[in-house]
């Protein structure tokens, strides 16, 4: 697609978002950048932008032949990715099939524990409040989204879940859970945004429960750009 970067419009912890001379497309641009708790933890992941971006692009294209629409349109480089220009509907939408992480915290359970079904929660995104736990009415009362968007969000979460835990089930990970954002398209229609990247999910090798994904950075456990290749190297190989 012939298109020109323009201005940036957005700069967040682990991408850029540029404007093009095409108001409907963004592009994004991949960092090297890592943060943890709301930015406290700062530090540098060598080649974890070109990993996301190429890993994020293989399962949008993947959701996408199972019918879940993407804002995804087209790699134009290592770390930059042509999107759709959508709204982000501000929440973190988040899936768990076990408990880990702050679920394992808030409810005393221990992690690795299988969940008896998928959970979904969200988080209203705002840096200033520290994300916030919010739920469905609180949603639609703040006008985050509306009934009919949540609605759209939920069987997208789970429609992605589903697609992604058998993927990743076929190269020997278990998808513990992840974090996903929707966008609005112009419309109003509801797609799948943002990136699915060991940033945002949480993978463990499916034989040893090895952690391949942030949480080694989180957790000072150190091997965290070989977890990043290593699964990159899995999903690059079906
Ligand atoms: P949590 O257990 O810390 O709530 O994280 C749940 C999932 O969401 C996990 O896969 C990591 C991901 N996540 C993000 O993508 N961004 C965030 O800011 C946080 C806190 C979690």
């Amino acid at each position: 697609m012939d298109i020109k970067k323009l201005n940036q419009i957005y700069e967040g912890k682990a991408k850029k978002v540029f404007a093009t001379d095409n108001p409907e497309y963004y592009i994004v641009e991949y960092k090297d950048d890592a943060t943890a708790f709301n930015g406290l933890k700062h530090g540098t992941i060598t080649g974890k932008g070109i990993i996301n971006n190429k890993m994020s692009n293989m399962m949008f294209t993947l959701l996408e032949k199972h019918g879940v629409r993407t804002h995804f349109v087209e790699q134009v480089s290592d770390r930059e990715t042509i999107v759709r220009a959508v709204k982000i509907v501000p929440l973190e939408i988040i899936i768990r099939n076990v408990a880990a992480g702050s679920f394992s915290k808030r409810y005393g359970v221990e992690e690795g524990r299988e969940l008896l079904c998928p959970t979904l929660e969200f988080s209203l995104k705002d840096d200033a409040l520290n994300d916030p736990l919010i739920n469905d009415s609180h949603i639609i009362a703040l006008g985050v989204a509306s009934e009919k968007e949540l609605a759209d969000i939920r069987t997208l979460a789970y429609k992605v879940n589903d697609v992604l835990k058998e993927f990743f089930c076929s190269v020997g990970v278990k998808l513990i859970d992840f974090k996903i954002e929707a966008g609005r398209l112009p419309d109003g229609t509801i797609i799948l945004a943002d990136e699915i990247s060991p940033d945002t999910c949480r993978f463990w090798d499916a034989k040893t429960n090895e952690k391949l994904d942030k949480d080694r950075f989180r957790r000072d456990m150190g091997g965290v750009e070989e977890a990043y290749h290593e699964i990159f190297t899995r999903i690059s190989n079906v």
